[in-house]
Protein backbone atom coordinates (compact mmCIF):
# COMPACT_ATOMS: atom_id res chain seq x y z
CA UNK A 1 0.00 0.00 0.00
CA UNK A 2 1.43 3.76 -1.29
CA UNK A 3 1.47 6.09 1.46
CA UNK A 4 0.62 9.07 -0.22
CA UNK A 5 0.65 11.48 2.89
CA UNK A 6 2.35 14.41 1.59
CA UNK A 7 5.60 15.81 3.56
CA UNK A 8 5.27 19.13 4.90
CA UNK A 9 8.65 20.62 5.03
CA UNK A 10 9.63 23.14 7.12
CA UNK A 11 9.87 26.91 6.08
CA UNK A 12 13.86 26.37 5.41
CA UNK A 13 12.69 23.92 2.49
CA UNK A 14 10.16 26.32 1.16
CA UNK A 15 12.30 28.05 -1.30
CA UNK A 16 12.36 27.93 -5.23
CA UNK A 17 14.19 24.88 -6.15
CA UNK A 18 12.56 22.89 -3.62
CA UNK A 19 8.84 23.71 -4.06
CA UNK A 20 6.76 22.03 -6.44
CA UNK A 21 6.56 23.35 -9.82
CA UNK A 22 3.76 25.22 -11.23
CA UNK A 23 1.82 23.52 -13.89
CA UNK A 24 3.07 24.35 -17.73
CA UNK A 25 6.39 25.76 -16.48
CA UNK A 26 9.81 24.73 -18.41
CA UNK A 27 12.79 24.68 -17.04
CA UNK A 28 16.34 26.18 -18.15
CA UNK A 29 16.79 23.23 -20.29
CA UNK A 30 13.71 23.02 -22.38
CA UNK A 31 13.93 26.64 -23.31
CA UNK A 32 17.30 26.28 -24.72
CA UNK A 33 17.18 24.14 -27.20
CA UNK A 34 19.31 25.72 -29.81
CA UNK A 35 22.35 26.44 -27.54
CA UNK A 36 24.91 29.07 -28.52
CA UNK A 37 28.53 27.83 -28.24
CA UNK A 38 31.21 29.39 -26.29
CA UNK A 39 32.37 30.93 -30.09
CA UNK A 40 29.22 33.03 -30.27
CA UNK A 41 29.48 34.39 -26.05
CA UNK A 42 32.72 35.10 -25.57
CA UNK A 43 35.06 37.07 -28.38
CA UNK A 44 39.10 35.85 -29.25
CA UNK A 45 40.08 39.28 -27.35
CA UNK A 46 38.00 38.48 -24.17
CA UNK A 47 39.50 34.98 -23.87
CA UNK A 48 43.12 36.00 -24.42
CA UNK A 49 42.33 38.83 -21.42
CA UNK A 50 41.23 36.31 -19.24
CA UNK A 51 44.26 33.89 -20.00
CA UNK A 52 46.88 37.44 -19.25
CA UNK A 53 49.25 37.70 -16.62
CA UNK A 54 47.19 38.77 -13.46
CA UNK A 55 49.28 42.20 -13.99
CA UNK A 56 47.10 42.49 -17.53
CA UNK A 57 44.03 39.85 -16.86
CA UNK A 58 40.12 41.20 -17.03
CA UNK A 59 37.53 39.04 -15.70
CA UNK A 60 34.93 37.62 -17.72
CA UNK A 61 32.23 40.42 -19.49
CA UNK A 62 29.11 41.33 -17.90
CA UNK A 63 27.42 39.24 -20.48
CA UNK A 64 28.56 36.21 -18.63
CA UNK A 65 26.67 37.32 -15.71
CA UNK A 66 23.44 38.43 -17.45
CA UNK A 67 23.20 36.27 -20.42
CA UNK A 68 20.47 33.34 -20.60
CA UNK A 69 22.53 31.70 -23.07
CA UNK A 70 25.73 31.71 -21.22
CA UNK A 71 23.76 30.36 -18.23
CA UNK A 72 22.82 27.29 -20.38
CA UNK A 73 26.53 26.99 -21.49
CA UNK A 74 27.41 27.29 -17.91
CA UNK A 75 24.75 24.66 -16.70
CA UNK A 76 26.18 22.45 -19.32
CA UNK A 77 29.76 22.15 -19.38
CA UNK A 78 30.93 24.34 -16.06
CA UNK A 79 27.80 22.98 -13.65
CA UNK A 80 26.64 19.53 -14.63
CA UNK A 81 30.09 18.34 -15.20
CA UNK A 82 31.08 18.33 -11.49
CA UNK A 83 29.86 17.51 -7.93
CA UNK A 84 26.98 19.88 -7.59
CA UNK A 85 25.63 20.17 -3.79
CA UNK A 86 21.76 20.18 -4.15
CA UNK A 87 20.58 19.96 -0.49
CA UNK A 88 21.58 18.72 3.31
CA UNK A 89 21.08 15.19 4.96
CA UNK A 90 18.21 16.39 7.04
CA UNK A 91 15.94 17.27 4.05
CA UNK A 92 15.74 13.57 3.50
CA UNK A 93 16.19 11.99 7.19
CA UNK A 94 14.19 9.12 6.77
CA UNK A 95 13.57 6.06 4.91
CA UNK A 96 11.02 6.04 2.15
CA UNK A 97 11.21 9.94 2.15
CA UNK A 98 11.16 11.65 -1.06
CA UNK A 99 12.13 15.49 -2.16
CA UNK A 100 11.56 17.02 -5.27
CA UNK A 101 14.48 19.05 -6.51
CA UNK A 102 15.22 21.30 -9.59
CA UNK A 103 18.51 21.51 -10.03
CA UNK A 104 20.55 23.69 -12.23
CA UNK A 105 17.03 22.87 -13.87
CA UNK A 106 17.11 18.83 -14.26
CA UNK A 107 14.25 17.96 -12.46
CA UNK A 108 15.27 15.15 -9.84
CA UNK A 109 14.18 13.02 -7.09
CA UNK A 110 16.00 12.18 -3.57
CA UNK A 111 14.71 9.01 -2.35
CA UNK A 112 15.83 7.66 1.06
CA UNK A 113 15.74 3.59 0.44
CA UNK A 114 14.85 0.85 3.02
CA UNK A 115 18.31 0.73 3.68
CA UNK A 116 18.63 4.29 4.42
CA UNK A 117 20.83 4.95 1.43
CA UNK A 118 20.13 7.91 -0.25
CA UNK A 119 19.24 7.13 -4.15
CA UNK A 120 18.95 10.02 -6.88
CA UNK A 121 16.94 9.56 -10.29
CA UNK A 122 15.78 11.92 -12.92
CA UNK A 123 11.92 12.97 -11.93
CA UNK A 124 10.54 11.50 -15.48
CA UNK A 125 8.81 8.68 -15.63
CA UNK A 126 10.25 6.33 -18.78
CA UNK A 127 6.41 5.69 -20.14
CA UNK A 128 4.34 8.31 -20.21
CA UNK A 129 6.91 11.20 -19.73
CA UNK A 130 5.09 12.66 -16.68
CA UNK A 131 7.39 13.54 -13.08
CA UNK A 132 7.71 10.41 -11.22
CA UNK A 133 6.48 12.29 -7.78
CA UNK A 134 4.88 15.70 -8.31
CA UNK A 135 5.36 16.44 -4.53
CA UNK A 136 8.20 15.75 -1.79
CA UNK A 137 6.50 12.46 0.17
CA UNK A 138 7.16 11.36 3.60
CA UNK A 139 7.14 7.48 4.54
CA UNK A 140 6.29 5.64 1.28
CA UNK A 141 6.93 1.70 0.54
CA UNK A 142 6.73 2.30 -2.94
CA UNK A 143 6.81 5.59 -5.37
CA UNK A 144 3.39 5.30 -7.59
CA UNK A 145 3.62 7.69 -10.43
CA UNK A 146 0.92 10.37 -10.60
CA UNK A 147 -0.43 10.01 -14.50
CA UNK A 148 -1.07 5.94 -15.01
CA UNK A 149 0.26 4.99 -11.37
CA UNK A 150 3.14 2.55 -12.31
CA UNK A 151 5.04 1.62 -9.08
CA UNK A 152 8.33 1.75 -8.04
CA UNK A 153 10.68 0.44 -5.27
CA UNK A 154 12.99 2.63 -3.61
CA UNK A 155 15.69 1.77 -5.73
CA UNK A 156 13.86 2.68 -9.00
CA UNK A 157 13.03 -0.82 -10.23
CA UNK A 158 10.00 -0.51 -11.64
CA UNK A 159 7.83 -3.59 -9.77
CA UNK A 160 3.96 -3.38 -10.62
CA UNK A 161 2.35 -1.76 -13.90
CA UNK A 162 -1.54 -2.30 -12.66
CA UNK A 163 -3.59 -2.18 -15.46
CA UNK A 164 -1.28 -3.01 -18.11
CA UNK A 165 -3.04 -5.28 -19.84
CA UNK A 166 -6.48 -4.86 -19.05
CA UNK A 167 -6.01 -6.63 -15.98
CA UNK A 168 -5.96 -5.14 -12.57
CA UNK A 169 -2.55 -7.37 -11.38
CA UNK A 170 -1.32 -7.28 -15.26
CA UNK A 171 -0.50 -11.16 -14.88
CA UNK A 172 0.31 -11.01 -18.98
CA UNK A 173 2.85 -8.73 -18.35
CA UNK A 174 6.96 -8.61 -18.19
CA UNK A 175 8.06 -6.24 -15.95
CA UNK A 176 11.54 -6.53 -16.71
CA UNK A 177 11.18 -6.62 -20.59
CA UNK A 178 9.16 -2.69 -20.18
CA UNK A 179 12.74 -1.44 -19.25
CA UNK A 180 10.80 0.82 -17.56
CA UNK A 181 13.28 1.44 -14.35
CA UNK A 182 13.81 5.29 -13.30
CA UNK A 183 16.65 6.98 -14.32
CA UNK A 184 19.47 7.08 -11.32
CA UNK A 185 21.75 10.03 -10.91
CA UNK A 186 24.76 9.45 -9.34
CA UNK A 187 24.68 10.55 -5.79
CA UNK A 188 26.79 10.61 -2.57
CA UNK A 189 26.42 12.08 0.78
CA UNK A 190 29.49 13.97 2.60
CA UNK A 191 29.54 16.28 5.44
CA UNK A 192 26.09 16.15 5.58
CA UNK A 193 25.49 17.38 2.67
CA UNK A 194 23.67 15.64 -0.79
CA UNK A 195 25.75 15.64 -4.22
CA UNK A 196 24.44 14.80 -7.45
CA UNK A 197 26.92 14.77 -10.69
CA UNK A 198 24.01 15.65 -13.27
CA UNK A 199 26.64 15.64 -16.59
CA UNK A 200 27.62 12.90 -18.68
CA UNK A 201 30.93 12.35 -17.48
CA UNK A 202 30.88 11.17 -13.89
CA UNK A 203 34.42 11.48 -11.72
CA UNK A 204 34.31 10.01 -8.24
CA UNK A 205 33.60 12.57 -5.90
CA UNK A 206 36.51 11.71 -3.34
CA UNK A 207 38.87 12.84 -6.64
CA UNK A 208 37.19 15.96 -7.25
CA UNK A 209 37.31 16.48 -3.12
CA UNK A 210 40.76 15.13 -2.55
CA UNK A 211 42.10 18.58 -1.76
CA UNK A 212 39.75 19.49 0.67
CA UNK A 213 39.72 16.51 2.34
CA UNK A 214 43.13 16.50 2.32
CA UNK A 215 42.87 19.95 4.00
CA UNK A 216 40.83 18.66 6.92
CA UNK A 217 42.76 15.48 7.23
CA UNK A 218 43.67 16.16 11.09
CA UNK A 219 40.18 17.33 12.55
CA UNK A 220 37.95 15.08 13.98
CA UNK A 221 34.67 15.40 11.62
CA UNK A 222 33.02 11.90 12.70
CA UNK A 223 32.49 14.19 15.61
CA UNK A 224 30.70 17.08 13.93
CA UNK A 225 26.59 16.83 13.99
CA UNK A 226 24.26 19.50 12.97
CA UNK A 227 23.36 21.27 15.34
CA UNK A 228 19.39 21.98 16.09
CA UNK A 229 17.28 24.87 17.45
CA UNK A 230 14.83 24.30 20.93
CA UNK A 231 12.72 22.67 18.80
CA UNK A 232 15.16 20.07 17.45
CA UNK A 233 14.85 21.52 14.38
CA UNK A 234 18.30 21.67 12.18
CA UNK A 235 20.45 24.90 12.86
CA UNK A 236 19.88 25.67 9.09
CA UNK A 237 18.94 28.88 7.00
CA UNK A 238 18.18 30.00 3.61
CA UNK A 239 18.59 33.06 1.36
CA UNK A 240 17.46 33.91 -1.86
CA UNK A 241 20.14 35.96 -3.89
CA UNK A 242 19.45 38.32 -7.10
CA UNK A 243 22.95 37.46 -8.35
CA UNK A 244 24.91 35.07 -10.37
CA UNK A 245 26.53 32.11 -9.21
CA UNK A 246 29.99 33.26 -10.11
CA UNK A 247 29.53 36.41 -8.07
CA UNK A 248 28.19 34.53 -4.98
CA UNK A 249 31.36 31.76 -5.29
CA UNK A 250 33.69 34.62 -5.37
CA UNK A 251 32.72 37.03 -2.79
CA UNK A 252 32.33 33.78 -0.11
CA UNK A 253 35.72 33.25 0.48
CA UNK A 254 37.75 33.64 -2.55
CA UNK A 255 37.30 37.49 -1.80
CA UNK A 256 39.31 38.52 0.84
CA UNK A 257 39.17 42.19 0.29
CA UNK A 258 35.63 43.10 1.06
CA UNK A 259 35.73 41.61 4.76
CA UNK A 260 36.41 44.76 6.00
CA UNK A 261 34.21 47.08 4.29
CA UNK A 262 31.12 44.75 3.77
CA UNK A 263 30.96 42.92 7.38
CA UNK A 264 30.33 45.47 10.19
CA UNK A 265 31.93 42.79 12.52
CA UNK A 266 34.96 42.39 11.37
CA UNK A 267 35.13 46.34 10.02
CA UNK A 268 35.91 47.10 14.03
CA UNK A 269 38.54 43.90 14.13
CA UNK A 270 41.76 45.12 15.11
CA UNK A 271 42.62 42.45 12.49
CA UNK A 272 40.98 43.88 9.68
CA UNK A 273 42.15 43.70 6.92
CA UNK A 274 44.16 40.85 6.81
CA UNK A 275 47.69 41.92 6.67
CA UNK A 276 50.42 42.62 9.26
CA UNK A 277 52.28 46.18 9.89
CA UNK A 278 54.48 45.10 6.76
CA UNK A 279 51.89 44.86 4.38
CA UNK A 280 52.01 41.30 4.64
CA UNK A 281 48.72 38.51 4.46
CA UNK A 282 48.20 37.36 7.45
CA UNK A 283 46.44 34.16 6.15
CA UNK A 284 47.41 31.47 3.94
CA UNK A 285 45.84 31.50 0.44
CA UNK A 286 44.19 28.29 -0.44
CA UNK A 287 44.22 28.53 -4.52
CA UNK A 288 44.15 24.83 -5.35
CA UNK A 289 43.69 25.08 -9.40
CA UNK A 290 40.89 21.96 -9.32
CA UNK A 291 38.75 24.80 -7.31
CA UNK A 292 39.49 24.56 -3.81
CA UNK A 293 39.79 27.86 -3.20
CA UNK A 294 39.76 30.15 0.13
CA UNK A 295 41.79 31.23 3.03
CA UNK A 296 43.24 29.59 6.11
CA UNK A 297 44.35 31.21 9.12
CA UNK A 298 45.33 30.95 13.03
CA UNK A 299 42.55 30.98 14.71
CA UNK A 300 43.58 32.90 17.74
CA UNK A 301 43.22 35.73 15.02
CA UNK A 302 39.81 37.34 15.94
CA UNK A 303 39.14 35.06 18.88
CA UNK A 304 38.68 37.63 21.34
CA UNK A 305 37.45 39.99 19.37
CA UNK A 306 34.06 37.98 18.89
CA UNK A 307 33.38 37.32 22.19
CA UNK A 308 33.18 33.97 24.20
CA UNK A 309 31.06 31.04 23.68
CA UNK A 310 30.65 27.88 25.43
CA UNK A 311 30.17 25.53 22.35
CA UNK A 312 33.23 22.90 22.98
CA UNK A 313 36.32 23.42 20.15
CA UNK A 314 36.41 21.59 17.17
CA UNK A 315 38.58 18.88 17.46
CA UNK A 316 41.77 17.14 15.59
CA UNK A 317 41.76 13.62 15.84
CA UNK A 318 44.35 13.65 18.58
CA UNK A 319 42.07 15.28 20.87
CA UNK A 320 43.81 18.28 20.45
CA UNK A 321 41.64 21.56 19.92
CA UNK A 322 41.35 22.87 15.75
CA UNK A 323 43.75 25.17 15.44
CA UNK A 324 43.40 26.33 12.03
CA UNK A 325 40.27 28.37 10.88
CA UNK A 326 39.01 27.71 7.26
CA UNK A 327 36.83 29.58 4.98
CA UNK A 328 37.07 28.11 1.31
CA UNK A 329 34.79 27.05 -1.72
CA UNK A 330 35.07 24.15 -3.50
CA UNK A 331 34.00 24.23 -6.84
CA UNK A 332 31.07 24.75 -8.49
CA UNK A 333 28.98 25.79 -5.57
CA UNK A 334 29.72 24.40 -1.78
CA UNK A 335 31.32 26.39 0.64
CA UNK A 336 33.17 24.60 3.60
CA UNK A 337 33.99 27.19 6.97
CA UNK A 338 35.81 25.73 9.43
CA UNK A 339 35.94 27.76 12.90
CA UNK A 340 36.62 27.47 16.33
CA UNK A 341 33.36 26.24 17.58
CA UNK A 342 31.57 25.69 14.47
CA UNK A 343 31.71 24.16 11.22
CA UNK A 344 29.10 25.55 8.96
CA UNK A 345 28.29 24.74 5.62
CA UNK A 346 27.05 26.37 2.41
CA UNK A 347 25.34 26.21 -0.82
CA UNK A 348 24.79 28.25 -3.72
CA UNK A 349 22.21 26.35 -6.23
CA UNK A 350 21.16 28.86 -9.07
CA UNK A 351 17.91 29.10 -11.09
CA UNK A 352 18.88 30.63 -13.94
CA UNK A 353 21.66 33.72 -14.52
CA UNK A 354 20.66 36.10 -12.44
CA UNK A 355 19.33 34.71 -9.32
CA UNK A 356 19.61 31.23 -6.90
CA UNK A 357 18.92 30.17 -3.59
CA UNK A 358 21.92 29.79 -0.67
CA UNK A 359 21.44 27.22 1.88
CA UNK A 360 23.86 27.02 5.07
CA UNK A 361 24.00 25.29 8.29
CA UNK A 362 25.91 24.65 11.44
CA UNK A 363 27.70 21.52 12.32
CA UNK A 364 29.13 21.20 15.75
CA UNK A 365 30.89 19.04 18.35
CA UNK A 366 28.87 16.38 19.05
CA UNK A 367 29.18 17.76 22.59
CA UNK A 368 27.58 20.70 21.67
CA UNK A 369 25.40 19.74 18.48
CA UNK A 370 22.23 18.52 20.31
CA UNK A 371 22.96 19.86 24.89
CA UNK A 372 19.93 22.12 25.08
CA UNK A 373 22.07 24.29 27.39
CA UNK A 374 24.26 25.37 24.76
CA UNK A 375 20.90 25.79 22.41
CA UNK A 376 21.43 29.99 22.96
CA UNK A 377 25.12 29.56 22.09
CA UNK A 378 24.07 27.99 18.61
CA UNK A 379 21.05 30.68 18.35
CA UNK A 380 24.00 33.31 18.84
CA UNK A 381 26.44 31.32 15.91
CA UNK A 382 23.68 30.91 13.46
CA UNK A 383 22.37 34.37 13.61
CA UNK A 384 25.81 35.74 13.41
CA UNK A 385 26.43 33.36 10.17
CA UNK A 386 23.50 34.81 8.78
CA UNK A 387 24.23 38.84 9.67
CA UNK A 388 27.67 37.96 7.62
CA UNK A 389 25.60 36.00 4.58
CA UNK A 390 22.95 39.09 4.28
CA UNK A 391 25.46 41.68 4.85
CA UNK A 392 27.50 39.83 1.23
CA UNK A 393 24.03 39.20 -0.54
CA UNK A 394 23.54 42.74 -0.26
CA UNK A 395 26.77 43.13 -1.48
CA UNK A 396 26.35 40.67 -4.64
CA UNK A 397 23.08 41.92 -5.48
CA UNK A 398 24.81 45.51 -5.86
CA UNK A 399 27.32 43.92 -8.32
CA UNK A 400 24.59 42.19 -10.13
CA UNK A 401 22.60 44.96 -10.92
CA UNK A 402 25.98 46.89 -11.91
CA UNK A 403 26.24 44.41 -14.57
CA UNK A 404 23.62 45.77 -16.68
CA UNK A 405 25.88 48.59 -16.77
CA UNK A 406 27.29 49.11 -20.53
CA UNK A 407 29.66 51.32 -19.17
CA UNK A 408 32.42 48.96 -18.31
CA UNK A 409 32.07 45.40 -19.89
CA UNK A 410 34.67 43.35 -17.57
CA UNK A 411 36.74 43.81 -14.23
CA UNK A 412 40.42 44.34 -13.47
CA UNK A 413 42.28 42.20 -10.59
CA UNK A 414 44.72 43.58 -7.77
CA UNK A 415 47.36 41.00 -8.10
CA UNK A 416 47.94 41.16 -4.09
CA UNK A 417 43.78 40.25 -2.93
CA UNK A 418 42.54 38.77 -6.78
CA UNK A 419 44.90 35.70 -7.52
CA UNK A 420 42.30 33.04 -6.29
CA UNK A 421 39.57 35.18 -8.62
CA UNK A 422 41.97 34.66 -11.20
CA UNK A 423 42.48 30.71 -10.71
CA UNK A 424 38.39 30.50 -10.22
CA UNK A 425 37.84 32.88 -13.80
CA UNK A 426 40.66 30.59 -15.48
CA UNK A 427 39.20 27.52 -14.30
CA UNK A 428 35.73 28.19 -15.86
CA UNK A 429 36.84 29.26 -18.81
CA UNK A 430 38.70 26.02 -19.16
CA UNK A 431 35.64 24.07 -18.33
CA UNK A 432 33.83 26.48 -21.19
CA UNK A 433 36.54 25.61 -23.75
CA UNK A 434 35.70 22.50 -23.31
CA UNK A 435 32.74 22.62 -25.54
CA UNK A 436 35.04 23.83 -28.28
CA UNK A 437 34.41 22.36 -31.48
CA UNK A 438 37.74 19.81 -32.19
FE1 LIG B 1 31.85 38.32 3.08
Amino acid sequence: MVNTDILVFPPHLSGCHWSDREAGQKTNRERHEHMKTLQDLLTAEERAAIRAPIQEARTFPRRAFVDQDFYQLEVEHALSESWLAVGFSFDVPSAGDIVVVDAIGFPVILVRNKDGVLRAFHNVCPYDGSEVSIRSQHGVEEIETPYHGLTYDLNGKLVRAGFWDGTQEAKSVDIAALNGDLVSVPCEEQFSTIFLYLGKEPVPLEEQYKPVFDHVKNVDLPRLEVGVDENGAPNTFELSIRSNWKTVYENYAVNVFHESFVHAMYRKSPHSPRVDENGNKTYDEINDPTGFLGLAYDNSIGASFYGESALPPVRNKDGSENRINTIANIYPNWVLTVLGNVVRIALFLPDGPESGTQRVMNMFDKDGATEPGLEPDRKQSLKAGKQARIEDNLICESVQRARHSPAVNSQFYSPFWDSMHYTLTNLILDKLEKSDPK
